[in-house]
């Protein structure tokens, strides 16, 4: 048996529509920084069945539907599909049963899923290295085909997806900006709502190009945005990453909203948590930013010298659940 830990990553650049939704092949590069916790271990080892349960930190049993079954026996399949392009079609077995510890609350904006397949990405490239040596690039490319942005937390630290070109499986991989000793930042995460999103990611990039804004934010990612918010890691600059940051997350909300149907994830407590944190980083010259994925929970990144400031405001929050994470290494063996 092999076990493998992860952890979730928040974006910088978001991941927002396929060119291929099937393999999950962005039509744009997107940049996270990978957490240290909440953390997902999952065991894996072959088996006469797909078997996949799932367990909360307190040990009860998490009821999986028949749609998550699905998602894990496809990334299954495609991972199979990749092997068999490296060479090494039996590498893996047709079936595995996997068993998956989550410490992360599903759909409440921390992304679950790119923990859970980063984590699986990796214990696979454990389970088959006497066959094959995959390097983490490659485990990336499994990684993604579970869920796009788990391709990113394979890496500790700073990671981009490249979206690369072309329509082959491993088109598109994860690489390493910078490692997580290069700029110690913190990510402080308010939650509105402890309620499961409505509508998944999964729909929503394949709805992404139906809003009439979608082609000129792929093209300010490509030109321009992606190249900046590397700059701004690579020089820690706080400021510069700020920017780019937000201008991009807003950005994605607008083509989410204007997308046929609209998907609206920001609510009123977002909006306010917003304003008061521009006022708070204003009047105090805090080195803070917010970013928020599909859903209406605030990210607040900031520096060393600013976390206890941004952790009594987010306490003072009174609506809103509070996780403390910083950045992380990345996925691993246990
Ligand atoms: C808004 O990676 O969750 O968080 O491939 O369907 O699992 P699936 O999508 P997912 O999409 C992430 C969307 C985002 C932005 C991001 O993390 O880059």
């Amino acid at each position: 048996m092999i076990t493998a830990i992860s952890a979730p990553n928040i974006a910088f650049i978001k991941y927002w529509g396929n060119r291929d939704n099937e393999l999950r092949i962005p039509q744009a590069d997107s940049l996270s920084m990978t957490l240290n916790t909440p953390t997902v271990e999952i065991d894996v080892e072959h088996s006469e069945i797909l078997s996949v349960k799932s367990f909360e930190l307190d040990g009860s049993e998490k009821e999986l539907g028949e749609k998550h079954i699905q998602r894990f026996r496809k990334h299954l399949e495609l991972t199979k599909h990749y092997l068999n392009k490296l060479g090494v079609p039996d590498a893996i077995p047709n079936e595995v049963s996997i068993t998956v510890r989550s410490g992360i609350p599903s759909g409440i904006g921390l992304a679950s899923s790119a923990a859970v397949f980063s984590c699986l990405a990796c214990a696979y490239q454990g389970l088959i290295r006497e066959t094959i040596d995959l390097d983490d690039e490659q485990s990336s490319v499994i990684a993604r085909l579970g869920s796009g942005s788990a391709s990113r937390s394979i890496f500790g630290g700073f990671s981009a997806l490249v979206a690369g070109e072309g329509s082959g499986i491993d088109s598109s991989k994860s690489i390493q900006i910078a490692d997580e000793n290069h700029w110690p930042l913190h990510d402080i995460v308010l939650a509105p709502s402890m309620h499961e999103k409505k509508v998944g990611s999964t729909e929503g990039h394949a709805i992404a190009q139906t809003s009439p804004h979608f082609a000129d934010r792929i093209e300010a990612i490509t030109s321009r945005r992606q190249q900046e918010c590397i700059d701004s890691i690579l020089k820690k600059d706080f400021e510069k990453l700020q920017r780019v940051t937000e201008e991009d997350c807003m950005d994605m909300h607008h083509v989410m909203e204007t997308s046929t149907p609209p998907l609206k994830y920001l609510n009123d407590v977002t909006h306010r948590i917003i304003s008061e944190v521009t006022d708070l980083r204003t009047s105090q010259h805090l080195p803070v930013l917010y970013t928020m994925d599909a859903g209406p929970t605030v990210h607040l990144v900031c520096t060393e010298e600013a976390r206890d400031r941004v952790v009594d405001f987010a306490h003072a929050q009174a609506d809103c659940t509070v996780f403390e994470t910083k950045v992380g290494k990345g996925t691993h063996l246990v």
